[in-house]
């Protein structure tokens, strides 16, 4: 289930009244926090330095936990910067990344992340693919067989266990890539744009398995793209960068999707005013930095 959340300036009387559910603020430290963030690349061929982040601050608070957080920008913009360093795939030049209160320090089982290309191992069945992350947790080859079947049979692929990579379609193998991501529960899943490849009808059939997969397993998602409509369909949180290098005053976001959208996203929901009236607001923040991008 998606969680209720509220407008942070809501008092618990507005929300008794509204017959909403509270939530009493935690103490919990923050699932994902970027604290002062600066990261930069430097490019040898021009001999510069690409500044990616600056003095950039964001929260995934705890009570957040097991949202849907979507990341939006235009490509180069620095999505996939932002998701290598809650992986601890990169560290941060200026500034902390934390997990659950805790600095990153190289890559973490809290954390899994689906690439924005497929990265089945093609000389492995579809499910050694899934087996191999249950393997480097420890975890035991009868129980690993179980656990990955189950979630063979969560992304509809079952009967496809001992099929080859290449032996899939594209949609398939990104199947493959989110069963093994999600059977090593992570508590937070990355995912760069995982189906940026795929035709129209396929990326609608992954975005709506995703929705039911999140609703069951619960994890925290944070999900990058660059299309915006599906940024709306899928986000409970939609931050929005317009541009590089990210600095917190051109962030714009928006926390309250599941309240103008409601609960459930079936494709249809694409044909509400209100998803055409937000995924307008987003079309416009980014149009401000990329005219030709977002017409
Ligand atoms: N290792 C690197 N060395 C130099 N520059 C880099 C490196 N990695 C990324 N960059 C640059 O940093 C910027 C941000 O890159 P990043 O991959 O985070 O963008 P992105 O938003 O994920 O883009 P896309 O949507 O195309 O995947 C880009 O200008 C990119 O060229
Ligand atoms: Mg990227």
């Amino acid at each position: 289930m998606r969680v209720k959340k509220y407008a942070e300036s809501a008092t618990v009387g507005q929300l008794l009244a509204e017959g909403g559910e509270t939530k009493q603020p935690t103490n919990k430290p923050a699932v994902v926090r970027f604290a002062n963030v600066g990261k930069w690349y430097y490019d040898s061929r021009k001999k510069e330095k690409i500044d990616v982040l600056i003095d950039f601050n964001f929260e995934i608070e705890a009570d957040d936990a097991g949202q849907f957080v979507v990341l939006l920008g235009p490509s180069g913009c620095g999505k996939s910067t932002i998701l290598a360093l809650i992986s601890g795939l990169i560290s941060p030049d200026e500034g902390e990344v934390l997990l659950n209160g805790n600095p990153i320090n190289g890559p973490a089982d809290d954390s899994a992340t689906v690439p924005q290309a497929y990265t089945c191992f093609p000389w492995l069945t579809v499910l050694k693919n899934v087996e191999f992350g249950l393997a480097l947790q420890g975890i035991n080859k009868r129980e690993r067989n179980e656990i990955a079947m189950e979630y063979l049979a969560k992304v509809g692929l079952a009967d496809r266990f001992d099929s080859y990579p290449k032996q899939l379609s594209g949609g398939m193998q990104q199947r493959v890539a989110i069963a093994r991501t999600l059977a090593t529960k992570p508590a937070i899943v990355l995912m760069d744009e995982p189906f940026g490849a795929l035709d129209a009808q396929t990326r609608s059939e992954m975005q709506q398995m995703l929705i039911e997969l999140w609703e069951e397993e619960k994890n925290t998602i944070i999900f990058v793209t660059h299309d915006i409509t599906e940024a709306v369909l899928l986000g409970d949180r939609v931050v929005v960068f317009p541009s590089r290098p990210i600095r917190d005053h051109q962030v714009h976001e928006r926390r309250d999707l599941d309240e103008v959208l409601g609960h459930a996203r079936p494709p249809e929901v694409a044909r509400k005013h209100e998803f055409t009236e937000l995924a307008e607001e987003f079309r416009l923040k980014l149009r401000e930095a990329f005219p030709a991008s977002y017409r």
